[in-house]
């Protein structure tokens, strides 16, 4: 069911599809050119990164389609030229404060429990989970921005889980029971975010795969054992936005973003110390990298006076993730913003973690490339938690292309009949 464009190798040795992968983020418009083979592995071939401007993007989203596609088609170039290909079709990531994801699951009491479960009847349960859906979202989005109708689209979809009567099932049809449940993610954004990625993609001359929600490709790149059993939280701190997703019971129950991310804490120096911009950047990274800095006590004060506040963000998503429930004891953090050493420090102090509900003090892990088995780098290229977000997005590209889980395909043919 691969929809890949297949391109010939070089040597003439058969031919491997290829595709690109672009994080449109706040700080930085970064591609990555890789090959997929037929064992679903991706080998990155070129990567990409252009710096954005300060007014091209707004907390995670496009403010300014032109500059944008102009510093995507700069990271795009870089990315094909090393690579020495140009594939046709991009996978992009949506991220932001309005791009709301979250699992909804439904269980229903089947009348006829003899009956084995028709695809019909699967399909019928698929399309009231996803109008259920739709409402919670167009609900949160109005809330949120105050505007009695904001046009919500589904951005992604995907099944999480389904089992009948307590057993777990990779395809209901055909059995019997009376306890049918089913879980889907959803990631729904408003219309004018949607819209601009498309228009990117299209203003660059790329075939739009899929749009994937950032949360969701960072919680699904590492494929652990360890993290489908005991689940986990992920926190993606980026320029302009901080992305958080809870994997709990072996999938993703939801993720959360909020503005905050490492440009605030440049903007805080810029501010206080009288800088500009450009060079209070340079002192947080020199600063950071815990290279010699002038006035240091007063940028560690004013880091640490921001890496609170936060916090503070941090812990209240999660407290809203966790829905009172434990959370999951291992936090995964990734994003150039999570470089600052006082990032990791902060979510390991007591004083973060003791007022949450997690059940013992969470183990903090940075990310890094060559954890992620299933996108291997051949450019050597890829070094820090900052390309992970990437590479979940060209992960995904190979996710939802290459598996033929019936739940998905039936979820598919319901999101084509409700045209959402
Ligand atoms: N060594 C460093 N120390 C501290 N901060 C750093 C360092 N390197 C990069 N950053 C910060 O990381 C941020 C960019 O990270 P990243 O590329 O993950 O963001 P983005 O994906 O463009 O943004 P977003 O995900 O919010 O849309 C910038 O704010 C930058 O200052
Ligand atoms: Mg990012």
């Amino acid at each position: 069911m691969a929809f890949w464009r297949r391109i010939w190798q070089r040597d003439g040795e058969g031919s491997l599809a290829v595709c690109t992968a672009l994080d449109v983020g706040t700080e930085f418009a970064k591609a990555l050119v890789f090959e997929i083979d037929d064992e679903a592995h991706g080998t990155v071939r070129g990567v990409g990164r252009k710096r954005q401007g300060l007014s091209h993007m707004q907390s995670g989203t496009v403010a300014d389609i032109a500059a944008v596609v102009d510093n995507c088609a700069v990271a795009l170039q870089e990315a094909e030229e090393m690579a020495g290909f140009r594939p046709t079709q991009v996978v992009i990531g949506i991220a932001g404060e309005l791009v709301k994801g979250f699992t909804t699951t439904h269980s229903q009491e089947r009348k006829k429990p003899d009956q084995p479960i028709s695809e019909s009847e699967l399909q019928k349960l698929i399309d009231n989970v996803q109008r259920e859906a739709l409402l919670e979202a167009e609900r949160a989005i109005t809330w949120e921005t105050g505007l009695p109708h904001v046009d919500v689209r589904l951005v992604h979809a995907a099944v999480t889980g389904a089992s009948i009567d307590g057993y777990a099932l990779t395809n209901p049809v055909g059995f019997q029971g009376r306890h049918i449940k089913i879980g889907i993610f959803n990631a729904f954004a408003p219309l004018v975010h949607l819209g601009a990625l498309q228009s990117v993609a299209s203003q660059l001359d790329l075939e739009l795969l899929e749009i994937v929600a950032e949360p969701y490709a960072v919680a699904r790149v590492l494929g652990s054992d360890q993290v489908r059993q005991s689940g986990a939280l992920f926190i993606d701190v980026g320029g302009g936005t901080t992305d958080v997703a809870l994997v709990r019971q072996g999938g993703i129950e939801g993720t959360r973003m909020f503005a905050l991310g490492g440009r605030a804490f440049t903007k805080s120096l810029a501010d206080r110390l009288d800088l500009p911009f450009p060079r209070a950047e340079a002192i947080k990274v020199d600063y950071a990298r815990g290279l010699p800095v002038e006035a240091r006590e007063d940028v560690a004060r004013i880091v640490g006076e921001d890496v609170r506040v936060w916090a503070a963000g941090v812990e209240l998503v999660m407290e809203e993730l966790s829905g009172g429930d434990l959370l999951p004891s291992r936090i995964y953090l990734c994003g150039g913003g999570s470089r600052l050493p006082e990032i990791p420090a902060a979510l390991a102090s007591e004083s973060f973690w003791k007022p949450m509900p997690f059940a013992r003090p969470p183990e903090i892990t940075v990310m890094a490339p060559d954890q992620i088995e299933t996108v291997s780098d051949a450019t050597e290229l890829l070094v820090d938690q900052q390309d992970v977000t990437p590479m979940g997005l060209a992960f995904q590209a190979i996710e939802l292309q290459s598996t033929e889980d019936p739940l998905d395909a039936a979820l598919r043919r319901v999101l084509r009949a409700m045209k959402v």
